[in-house]
């Protein structure tokens, strides 16, 4: 069972109101494994600029969009990503006992915003796919500073209403893919993250 910032249950929080923020959703030691492994792909070459749409195809535009990723590929990652994925597999299966979603895939990269990197306000469905439903970030900078910048704005409704969320080490943001438009401000130190999505 995971519980939320207000101190409410996960799956409760979700239903309420269409997003959540678990504070440590992993420890700082798994935070800190994780990070190494982002520093080893970013060693090897293995992050790539994002592209904006389905399957990256619709190319890459850094007005827009620009963090570096990684697509994790099940077979051949190492020890603490494929961890992290069994953690996500475990918080799936909560999810669709409580909530019903009929979540089946996580399809997931990690992500490096480097400095002076962003992310436009965007919304995580496609237009022409709607396999998405819940969207789920994981930070993985242990001792980020607010000053940093870096921020993940969640815009909730009609009447400008905006969240505001730290991207600290170990915080885990979920929410629904094709309800919540939502940004990321400028970071001014390199912002390391997991992002995935869970799939119908
Ligand atoms: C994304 C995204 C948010 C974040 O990758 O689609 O919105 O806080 N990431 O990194
Ligand atoms: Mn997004």
């Amino acid at each position: 069972m995971w519980t939320t910032s207000d101190g409410n249950e996960l799956s409760q929080t979700l239903a309420d109101q269409n997003w959540a923020v678990v504070p440590s959703f992993i420890s700082s030691l798994e935070v800190h494994e994780l990070s190494l492994e982002i520093d080893k792909l970013q060693h090897a070459n293995q992050l790539r600029p994002a592209g904006i749409g389905r399957g990256d195809r619709t190319g890459i535009h850094p007005e827009i969009r620009r963090d570096v990723i990684c697509w994790l590929d099940p077979p051949s990652i190492p020890a603490p990503q494929k961890r992290l994925l069994s953690q996500l597999e475990e918080l799936k299966v909560y999810l669709n006992r409580a909530l019903f979603l009929g979540l089946r895939t996580m399809e997931g990269h990690v992500a490096l915003y480097p400095e002076g990197g962003f992310y436009r306000r965007h919304l995580d469905r496609f237009q022409d796919d709607d396999a998405r439903v819940i969207s789920i970030v994981l930070y993985l900078n242990n001792h980020w500073q607010r000053e940093w910048g870096g921020q993940l704005k969640l815009y909730l409704g009609e009447q400008g209403l905006v969240e505001e969320v730290q991207p600290t080490g170990g915080t885990l943001v979920a929410f629904l893919s094709d309800q919540i438009p939502h940004e990321v401000i400028p970071a001014l130190r390199p912002r390391k993250s997991f992002a995935g999505w869970y799939r119908r």
